[in-house]
């Protein structure tokens, strides 16, 4: 049975999210329309997540005493991690100490922030077709592992996310810069590196899907409809629901799906990514919590990815049921500034059946994700158009 407290009460439900960007931010209030007190944690003041919260700490979650000292001191009763770079080992030791439960699991939030983890899983342990791939540590050990692997390649440090240190090697000139961009984006000082063989998909989706409490209490798992999406620089910059998928596929993804995400465990939703040719799929990875891409189901689906997670940490049903066709759009930053205004908005708005999200953060980059377009229509295809268009109007200005 699931019981919620009265929020700032004694007796309040209180969840802690660790990483409080644009995804967070819609996760607390998915929370804080249940009732749930919440605790938004980031890197530094003011984050999307943190403005609207019951409490803001600001801390640097990599390190693992100040990660401890703030649950202690907290006593949330659920951690939710919404970004990768956390000290997981810590968040181990709490949850075997019976201390907090982590979301889905701290084990699943530890292999899923280091490629090798999750790879060595998903293909080694569970056996699922992935790209052919090798970790090195050094450029020696990559020359030699691509010349097993073969051209293109792609490089990748184990930790890094967005795109960050990753690039495509097409020949042996290559090689040299690959590595050298690999140690420049790496996330800690860290020289650990994938080099994954180039699959040629025809088109690349992520697969929501949910562990969750059915009517008999046990954790069911359940899948929206497939989002498909466009990457530029190893960074999400338009998606859409439902992709279109041959039924084998269809069937093959949910499979993929269902092993990896049984295998991590816990409830909540899980961003299965999985590349395409044909019937052919392939695991490619995985995050633990609500995905980029599934932005668009705030306006595709009756519950959004942010309210399916909300439900299934709380215990509750969930209802996967795809509402609209719809696509999303990125508004970036286009300037380097603090402070920044948006022109534009009412003309994106004029674009019919759309909607932005503005996520609040303090300082924009060239490339920072700031914004976000929402179009519903009849079919994905003009909802694709109407959500580049509304995306395009808005223009971010140093003030
Ligand atoms: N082995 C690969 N073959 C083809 N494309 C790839 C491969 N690995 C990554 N990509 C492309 O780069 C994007 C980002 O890679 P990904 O491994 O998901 O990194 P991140 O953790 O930064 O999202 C993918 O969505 C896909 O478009
Ligand atoms: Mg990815």
């Amino acid at each position: 049975m699931t019981t919620i407290g009265t929020p700032l009460s004694p007796r309040a439900t209180k969840v802690m999210l660790l990483g409080s960007g644009e995804l967070g931010r819609e996760v607390l209030i998915a929370l804080q329309r249940l009732g749930v007190e919440t605790i938004a944690v980031d890197r530094y003041e003011n984050a999307p997540g943190q403005q609207i919260a019951h409490h803001a700490r600001t801390i640097t979650m990599s390190d693992p005493d100040a990660l401890r000292a703030l649950i202690e001191a907290e006593r949330p009763d659920l951690v939710v991690p919404e970004i990768e770079a956390i000290a997981t080992p810590a968040l181990e030791a709490l949850e075997a100490e019976g201390v907090v439960r982590v979301i889905p699991t701290a084990r699943a939030a530890r292999l899923t922030m280091d490629r090798e983890g999750i790879r060595r899983l998903a293909a080694e342990t569970l056996g699922l077709q992935t790209s052919p791939y090798r970790f090195c540590d050094s450029l020696e050990e990559l020359q030699a592992a691509v010349g097993d692997i073969g051209y293109p390649c792609v490089v990748k440090p184990v930790m890094s996310s967005s795109g960050k240190g990753q690039s495509k090697i097409d020949g042996p000139d290559a090689v040299v810069a690959a590595w050298e961009y690999a140690m420049s984006g790496s996330r800690v000082s860290n020289t650990r590196i994938i080099v994954e063989g180039f699959v040629d998909f025809d088109y690349e989706i992520t697969l929501l899907t949910v562990r969750a409490r059915g009517a008999t209490g046990e954790v069911e798992t359940q899948f929206c409809e497939p989002i498909g999406h466009r990457q530029v620089s190893g960074d999400y910059v338009e998606s859409w629901q439902p992709h279109p998928m041959s039924a084998t596929a269809l069937e093959r993804a949910r499979q993929i799906a269902a092993a990896v995400t049984a295998d991590l465990g816990g409830q909540g939703i899980f961003g299965v990514e999985l590349f395409v040719k044909g019937d052919d799929v392939w695991f490619s990875e995985v995050s633990p919590r609500p995905h980029d891409t599934g932005m668009v189901t705030m306006v595709t689906q009756w519950q959004n990815e942010f309210e399916l997670h909300a439900r299934a940490i709380l215990g509750l049903p969930v209802d996967t049921t795809l509402k609209s066709p719809g696509a999303s759009a990125v508004i970036y930053g286009g300037v380097d500034a603090e402070g920044v205004v948006f022109d534009g908005v009412d003309a994106a708005l004029q674009v019919p059946r759309t909607d932005i999200r503005l996520f609040g953060k303090p300082e924009s980059f060239v490339k920072r994700r700031m914004g976000v377009a929402l179009a519903y229509a009849d079919d994905v295809d003009t909802a694709r158009a109407n959500a580049v268009e509304a995306a395009g109007r808005v223009t971010p200005r140093v003030p």
